[in-house]
């Protein structure tokens, strides 16, 4: 029998999906916009913050359940919307549900994505959200959103960072289009990484199929441009579940979401698929969580690598924490008990590093546990200080 791959971390993950998966898969998942400067610093940002070890604190008994949006779950993670994940490994989609089910939680559904609301809702046992892409008219999109509250779903994600989609140099090089288009080059990419063909072909290759224009045909490149903070208000009247703004990285737009009446924002730069200059995700959730004061519910995706990286989302600002293309890889690693073994190194991190900083509940977990450098308070002018938080105007 083959030896299991063993996960211990991100990079392992990445490393095997990268032998694993048709060259054209891999950069589609781990591409971003332009020369991808804005994903490496959605990652490196987390490096430079630091957090200050607590001792005696009496930490014997921790817990990671968490509250969120007046539900409990298992862990202050969740999984965040991805489409197309069924390219990752077959039936990524089910094995991202059902552990989603057996650790509580939440799991995504895109609007991308190539599995229905009902099966996905089912797998994971009502651990689903729904997110939703604007489509090609208000009604349209309306009626997505229909869908998703008749199959069963209490929680819709409104993505609103994607106007156009961005051009993403490695999928342009490759010629990666949704349905597939098989060209020469893809021929010879699938041919060589025989095992993922094989497996994708005999399990039907995955279409999209809860996009908005259903009648239409998925384009991938289809304009979102006409959707406007009128469609979010409209939204907003017909959902009457919780609902969520994803992608919101000024102030000014999260208050005007926050006056609008959603449930909670979503902080997230798309993981530098969208705009290759916007700021690091990391530096905007405090501006942001000043911005919609200390109550209002904040989510978080862009960077997320370990389980400290988490408690660091958490120390800033965010109330919930989503994972994105690490998912991706550990499927593609080693199917479901690749990524069960990543969230494992995800529990065992926020676990052990909440002892370390002395916190035995995740809402314990706050600015208090941030580093700031003493240097730089005893000598100002040796150590510039960082320039202000813009103001939420
Ligand atoms: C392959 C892939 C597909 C994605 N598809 C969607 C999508 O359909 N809807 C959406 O809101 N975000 C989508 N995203 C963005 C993720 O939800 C998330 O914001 C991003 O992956 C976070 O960055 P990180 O993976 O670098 O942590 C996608 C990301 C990847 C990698």
């Amino acid at each position: 029998m083959a030896k299991r791959p063993r996960i211990f971390a991100t990079e392992d993950a990445v490393q095997l999906a990268k032998r694993r998966l048709p060259r054209m898969i891999f950069d589609f998942i781990e591409g971003s916009a332009g020369r991808e400067a804005g994903a490496k610093r959605n990652e490196t940002r987390f490096d430079d913050i630091m957090l200050q070890p607590r001792v005696l604190s009496n930490v014997g008994t921790r817990s990671l359940t968490t509250r969120f949006l007046g539900r409990e779950y298992g862990l202050p993670l969740g999984i965040a919307p991805m489409g197309m994940c069924n390219l990752a490994c077959p039936d990524a989609d089910a094995h991202i549900a059902r552990i989603a089910k057996g650790r509580q939680m939440p799991v995504c559904l895109s609007s991308a994505g190539s599995s229905s609301l009902r099966d996905m809702n089912s797998w994971s046992g009502g651990m689903a959200w729904f997110q939703l892409y604007f489509g090609q008219s208000v009604e349209s999109s309306l009626l997505a959103a229909d869908r998703a509250r008749d199959a069963g779903y209490d929680t819709l994600i409104l993505t609103v960072d994607v106007p156009e989609v961005s051009r993403r140099i490695r999928d342009q090089k490759n010629d990666f289009n949704l349905p597939f288009k098989m060209t020469p080059n893809a021929f010879l990419d699938f041919a060589l990484h025989p095992r993922w063909s094989l497996s994708t072909l005999a399990n039907g290759i995955p279409k999209p199929r809860n996009f908005a224009d259903q009648h239409k045909g998925f384009d991938r490149k289809a304009s979102r441009a006409g959707a406007n903070w009128a469609f979010l208000e409209t939204l907003r009247e017909r959902w009457t579940g919780r609902l969520i703004v994803k992608g919101i990285t000024s102030p000014k737009d999260a208050k005007r979401a926050q006056d609008l009446g959603v449930d909670a924002i979503y902080v997230s730069n798309h993981g530098g698929r969208q705009l290759d200059s916007a700021p690091p995700a990391i530096n905007l959730l405090p501006i942001i969580r000043r911005a919609v004061g200390s109550d209002f519910p904040l989510l978080f995706d862009s960077g997320i690598r370990n389980g400290e990286d988490v408690i660091k989302a958490l120390v800033l600002g965010a109330d919930f924490v989503m994972l994105g293309r690490p998912v991706l890889f550990a499927l593609a690693a080693a199917g479901r008990s690749g990524l069960d073994s990543l969230l494992q190194c995800f529990v065992e991190d926020i676990d052990l590093v909440m002892a370390q900083i002395g916190v035995s509940k995740i809402d314990e977990i706050g600015p208090q546990a941030l580093f700031t450098d003493t240097a730089q308070t005893l000598h100002p002018k040796l150590i510039p200080s960082p320039e202000p938080l813009s103001a939420a105007t």
